[in-house]
C-alpha cells in the first residue's frame, strides 16, 4: 500500500474493519489509479496505480483538489464539479476524456466516480477509479494522418464541450423544474393543512387569505405547465397562429397593462413611448401580446427596485419595432448568445434568486420567427441593463385583401406604393419644416395630392412663429437644420403646450440609426420617418397620427 493509506486522513476516512481488505485490494492494482475524495472533492487516499499513472507521490497530492487532473478548459466549464454532482445524485458517474499528469502531459482516461455514503445515507466522499487508455487512443490516432489527427482532436474537444454544456443544462433544468413546481405546491399543501386544522374550524385562521394563496400558487403552476406544453408544441411546429390585421399599439398596451401590477409591486417604473401611427402587422394578437409580456416580465424581474423599464414602439420604414429596455442587472457578453436557448438561465440552480424555467425567451423567439420577424438582445454587460428588440414587417391594407387573413409562413412584403389604396388626408393641415427647398416641395406635393393642406417653412424659428399664429393638425420636421435643430424645436414645442393636447409630430432624418430614432422619439416626436421614404409611407404615417387608417 502506498504511504497515503497510513496517513491520518485516510484512517479517519475509512471505517476500521474495512481498512484491511481495502488495503489488499487496492495495493494489488497497478493498472488503475484508485483514490478517494472527501465530499468536497479533496484527495484523501492515493494508491500506487495512481502514482504510476498520474505521476504524483501521495505526499504531494493528498489534500489537493481533484480538479488538478483536468485540462484548464474542462475546469473552466465546471466539469469536475459536475461529475461530483452527478455521482452524488445518481450514485455513479462514468466518463472518458483527457486528463493531465504531474508533468503536464495529457493522457486519455476512463474515469468512474462512485459516491460513498455511510449507513445513514450521509455523503462521506467519493471513490475514483481512473484507467489510462492512452495506448488505445494512440493506436486510433496513428491510423489517422497529421491534419486529420488535428481535426479529430479538435472535433473531439468541441463535441465534448458541447455535450458537457448540454448535459449540465438538462440537469440544471430538471433541478429548476422540480424546484419551480414544488415551490407553489408547498404553499398549496401548507395552506390546505392549515385550513383543515382545528384552529381553522374555530375561526382562528384567515380562510380568505389562505384560499387566495392557494389560488395564486395554483395559477403560477398552471403557467409553468402551459409554458412547457407551449414550447413543445411550438418546437414540434404544431402551433397555429390566428393571423389578423393587428394594430401593434393595442397589443403593446395590453401587455403593459398586464405587467403593470408586477412593476408596481416591485417598485420599478414602467415607461412607454408608443407611436400611435405605427400601424399594423399581420399576426396573432394573443401570441404577440405574449411575446411583449414575456419581455416586460423579464425586464421587471431582472431590474432591482427603483429601476426603470421602457417600452418603445415605432415605425421604421417597412418595419415596426418594439424595444423593451431596462436598467437592471444586465447580461454578460458570454451569456448573451445563449439567452434565447431553451432552459438557459444565467444563474445555475444553486444561486438562482429569480424563479422561472428559462423558457420565456425561447418561446418568444419561436413566436416572433413564426410571424416572419426577428428578435435580438443587447446589453452593456453586468449591471448595465438590457434591451430586447422585436422587428415585425409593417402590413399595408393590401395584405388583407383576401378575407382579412394572411398565411404566416408566406408573409407578403409590401415593396412599392402602387396598388396600395392609401387613406385620404382630406382637410388635414400639415406644417412642413425643412431647410431644403426640394425636400419641402416634395413633401408638400405628396400631401396635397392626398387631400391635405400643407404649409412650408425653412427653419425651426419660423416654425415656432407659424405654430403660434395658426396651429396645424400635424407637424413634419427635418432634424438637421442650421440654427435650432429638429430636436430643440420639438422640446420647445412640448414644453409650451398643454400635456393633453400634444401636437402630432413626425421627425424626418437621413440617418436611420436606432439611436437617432430613439432621440427623436425621446425629444417628443411621436414617430420617425427615415429619408428616403416613399409616398405611401409618408401618407400612412400622417393618416396614422390622425387616426385615418
Ligand atoms: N431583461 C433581462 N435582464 C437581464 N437578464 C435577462 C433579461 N431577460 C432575460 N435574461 C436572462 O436570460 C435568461 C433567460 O430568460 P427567459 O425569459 O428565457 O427565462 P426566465 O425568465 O429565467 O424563466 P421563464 O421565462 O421561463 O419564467 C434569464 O434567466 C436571465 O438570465
Ligand atoms: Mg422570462
Amino acid at each position: 500500500m502506498s504511504s497515503s493509506s497510513s496517513s491520518r486522513d485516510a484512517k479517519a476516512f475509512l471505517v476500521q474493519g474495512e481498512e484491511a481488505s481495502y488495503r489488499l485490494l487496492v495495493e494489488s492494482v497497478r493498472e488503475y489509479a484508485i483514490f478517494m475524495l472527501d465530499a468536497n472533492g479533496y484527495i484523501v487516499t492515493w494508491n500506487s496505480g495512481a502514482e504510476r499513472i498520474k505521476g504524483y507521490q501521495a505526499e504531494e497530492i493528498i489534500g489537493r483538489h481533484f480538479s488538478s487532473f483536468y485540462p484548464p478548459d474542462a475546469v473552466e466549464s465546471g466539469w469536475p464539479d459536475y461529475e461530483l454532482q452527478v455521482a452524488s445524485t445518481q450514485g455513479r458517474f462514468e466518463d472518458e476524456g483527457w486528463r493531465v499528469r504531474k508533468d503536464g502531459s495529457r493522457f486519455w482516461a476512463n474515469v468512474t466516480i462512485s459516491a460513498l455514503r455511510d449507513e445513514r445515507g450521509r455523503l462521506r466522499g467519493f471513490a475514483k477509479l481512473t484507467r489510462d487508455l492512452s495506448e488505445r487512443k494512440r493506436v486510433e490516432m496513428l491510423a489517422a494522418d497529421g491534419a486529420r489527427r488535428e481535426q479529430m482532436l479538435e472535433a473531439e474537444r468541441t463535441a465534448r464541450i458541447e455535450a458537457q454544456r448540454a448535459a449540465r443544462m438538462k440537469d440544471e433544468f430538471l433541478a429548476t423544474l422540480s424546484h419551480e413546481l414544488r415551490t407553489p405546491l408547498n404553499a398549496i399543501l401548507g395552506w390546505t393543512q392549515m385550513l383543515r386544522s382545528p384552529q381553522a374550524t374555530e375561526g382562528g385562521v384567515d380562510v380568505r387569505h389562505g384560499l387566495e394563496v392557494i389560488e395564486r400558487n395554483a395559477r403560477a403552476q398552471i403557467k409553468l405547465v402551459d409554458d412547457l406544453l407551449d414550447l413543445s408544441r411550438i418546437m414540434a411546429g404544431r402551433v397555429r397562429l390566428d393571423v389578423q390585421r393587428v394594430a401593434l399599439i393595442d397589443v403593446v398596451q395590453g401587455a403593459i397593462e398586464s405587467a403593470q401590477p408586477a412593476a408596481q409591486a416591485k417598485g420599478v417604473r414602467l415607461e412607454q413611448v408608443l407611436d400611435p401611427g405605427s400601424g399594423f402587422v399581420a399576426g396573432d394578437p394573443a401570441r404577440l401580446q405574449q411575446v411583449i409580456w414575456n419581455l416586460l416580465s423579464n425586464a421587471i424581474k431582472f431590474t432591482p427596485r427603483g429601476g426603470r423599464v421602457q417600452v418603445l414602439l415605432e415605425r421604421v420604414n417597412s418595419h415596426l419595432e418594439i424595444s423593451v429596455s431596462d436598467t437592471g442587472i444586465g447580461i454578460p457578453a458570454s451569456f448573451l448568445p445563449h439567452v434565447f436557448d431553451r432552459f438557459s438561465q444565467k444563474d445555475s440552480t444553486a444561486s438562482r434568486g429569480y424563479g422561472g424555467l428559462g423558457l420565456g425567451l425561447a418561446i418568444c423567439k419561436q413566436l416572433v420567427e413564426l410571424h416572419g420577424g426577428s428578435i435580438h438582445a443587447e446589453s452593456g454587460g453586468e449591471g448595465r441593463g438590457a434591451t430586447f428588440t422585436v422587428k415585425l414587417t409593417h402590413a399595408v391594407a393590401r395584405d388583407f385583401d383576401f378575407s382579412g387573413r394572411v398565411h404566416p409562413t408566406h408573409p407578403t412584403h409590401p415593396t412599392a406604393a402602387e396598388n396600395v389604396r392609401l387613406p385620404a388626408l382630406d382637410g388635414i393641415r400639415v406644417l412642413v419644416v425643412d431647410d431644403e427647398p426640394d425636400a419641402r416641395e416634395l413633401i408638400q406635393r405628396i400631401l396635397q395630392n392626398h387631400g391635405a393642406t400643407a404649409s412650408c417653412v425653412a427653419s425651426a424659428e419660423e416654425a415656432l412663429r407659424f405654430l403660434a399664429a395658426s396651429p396645424p393638425d400635424v407637424l413634419i420636421s427635418d432634424i438637421g437644420m442650421p440654427g435650432m435643430d429638429g430636436y430643440q424645436l420639438m422640446r420647445k414645442i412640448r414644453a409650451d403646450e398643454p400635456r393633453d393636447r400634444r401636437l402630432p409630430a413626425v421627425a424626418l432624418t437621413a440617418f436611420a440609426r436606432s439611436e437617432d430614432r430613439k432621440r427623436a422619439i425621446l425629444a417628443g416626436y411621436q414617430t420617425h420617418l427615415a429619408k428616403p421614404f416613399d409616398t405611401a409611407e409618408l401618407v400612412l404615417v400622417v393618416a396614422g397620427l390622425m387616426n385615418r387608417t
